[in-house]
């Protein structure tokens, strides 16, 4: 039976205005319905024309928010995520993991596995056939063009990527290459068609890229770092250098941006993960002009292609986000999301962002995190996410959980 949950306690105004379109009535209640349970409604979802993801980000009326989760990304646990594979306790998960384990015996490195053509899709495709999520995620990684860029790296098992000679002087930037997917990456625009023809338009296809701030801090540090001195050095005693590399990432991310737009993506996530190691005067000089500079850039290409910006631990910075111009800010889980929203405005949608944590716990609690995130989020302009990708030793079971009652919601 469908349960009735506490009304939103939202802006009476629209949530949403400008570039997405008109929006629509707000309801008062999110009716959340039992696990599994059929729920009658008159809403659209994904339809042949356009997939539910895209519909709610621009703006559309829904009958829930899309769904989607981020595998593990930037995290520094490779080889745990592998052992994590035998754990499983459900089926058709067990099959879908024990194959990228194999694949990963097979294709150890990385690398290997994301320059792949077959693999991507083939690994791409693995959490789509088993939850069916609104949005599949192309499987790559943030650094994969930077060889084409002349930077050399690589993913090493424990301990992450490693960036073979860190750019640290302006010869070093000089040598940068603006990056031609077409080129470099023949792979992505060849799976991501792929996944357009498997998925169709039940799911959104999404590309994704780094942002340039995030980009130039694993290559100017040579990896991950903690501390961000060696960036840091650069940007507060040569500024100039830091930023001629900057606007190399900008005009190369956002050619990548289109690329991955032509071959089929139907929304580019941008991740600016490292964003938030600057304080907010610093973000203003060497973030957020570039991120505005690529979705303009994107814009007067691909005016409708939806761009979604992350950048973790960004609850100092949130006011500034929508200044970039994307269509969706995703929020993690430190900010509250009726807070979050207010912060940020009625032109942004919004993405995320219960704590990846929380699928450690109960089910009762998953679901309660998930029905109370959405009510915050109302029901315009909201795409249900986690604040960050699942995490090392997440039970199975619970991320099936997730996905069910997140499924099984009604505005
Ligand atoms: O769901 C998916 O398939 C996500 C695909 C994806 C990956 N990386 C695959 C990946 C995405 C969206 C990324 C983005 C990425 N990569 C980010 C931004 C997201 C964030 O976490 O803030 C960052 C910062 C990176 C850089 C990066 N790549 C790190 C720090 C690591 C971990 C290295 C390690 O040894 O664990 C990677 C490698 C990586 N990229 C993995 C995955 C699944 C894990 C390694 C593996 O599977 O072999």
């Amino acid at each position: 039976m469908a349960t009735a949950c506490p009304p939103l306690s939202l802006p009476s105004t629209s949530l949403l205005r400008g570039r997405a379109g008109p929006r629509r009535r707000q309801l008062s209640a999110v009716r959340c319905s039992a696990v599994g349970e059929a729920v009658a409604e008159e809403a659209s979802v994904g339809t042949a024309v356009e997939p539910l993801l895209v519909s709610a980000i621009r703006g559309k009326k829904v009958e829930r928010p899309p769904v989607w989760l981020m595998r593990q990304a930037g995290s520094e646990t490779g080889l745990e995520f592998v052992g994590l594979l035998l754990e499983v306790t459900i089926e058709g998960f067990r099959q879908c993991l024990v194959s990228y384990q194999l694949l990963c015996e097979r294709y150890p490195k990385f690398r290997e596995r994301s320059e792949n053509v077959d693999l991507v899709v083939e690994i791409s495709l693995q959490p789509w056939k088993v939850f069916k999520p609104d949005g599949v995620i192309l499987f790559s990684d943030i650094l994969t063009p930077l060889p084409g860029m002349n930077i050399p790296f690589d993913i090493v098992k424990g301990k992450g990527p490693v960036i073979y000679d860190p750019l640290r002087t302006a010869a070093a930037v000089n040598e940068v290459r603006e990056f031609v997917p077409e080129e470099w990456v023949p792979y992505v625009g060849q799976a991501l068609n792929l996944l357009r023809q498997e998925v169709k338009n039940e799911a959104a296809v999404l590309g994704f890229v780094g942002a340039p701030f995030t980009l130039a801090s694993y290559c100017v540090e040579g990896g991950s770092s903690k501390n961000f001195t060696m960036i840091k050095k650069m940007a507060f005693s040569e500024p100039t250098i830091l930023h001629n590399l900057l606007q190399k990432f900008t005009t190369s991310m956002a050619n990548y941006i289109r690329y991955q737009a032509d071959n089929g993506a139907q929304a580019v996530q941008i991740f600016d993960s490292w964003a938030t190691e600057l304080s907010p005067a610093d973000f203003e000089e060497f973030s957020l002009p570039y991120l505005k500079q690529i979705v303009d850039s994107v814009r007067e290409t691909h005016p409708s292609l939806p761009l979604i910006l992350y950048a973790s631990g960004s609850g100092g910075l949130l006011e500034r986000l929508p200044l970039t111009g994307v269509d969706v800010v995703s929020l993690d889980w430190t900010v509250d999301m009726a807070e979050g929203r207010k912060r940020l405005g009625s032109n942004v949608a919004v993405q995320g962002n219960v704590d990846p944590g929380v699928l450690f716990g109960s089910k009762e609690f998953i679901s309660k995190r998930i029905y109370d995130t959405v009510q915050k989020a109302g029901n315009v302009g909201h795409v249900l996410n986690l604040g960050h990708g699942i995490k090392v030793g997440t039970p199975e079971e619970n991320v099936a959980h997730f996905f069910e009652v997140a499924k099984g919601i009604r505005y």
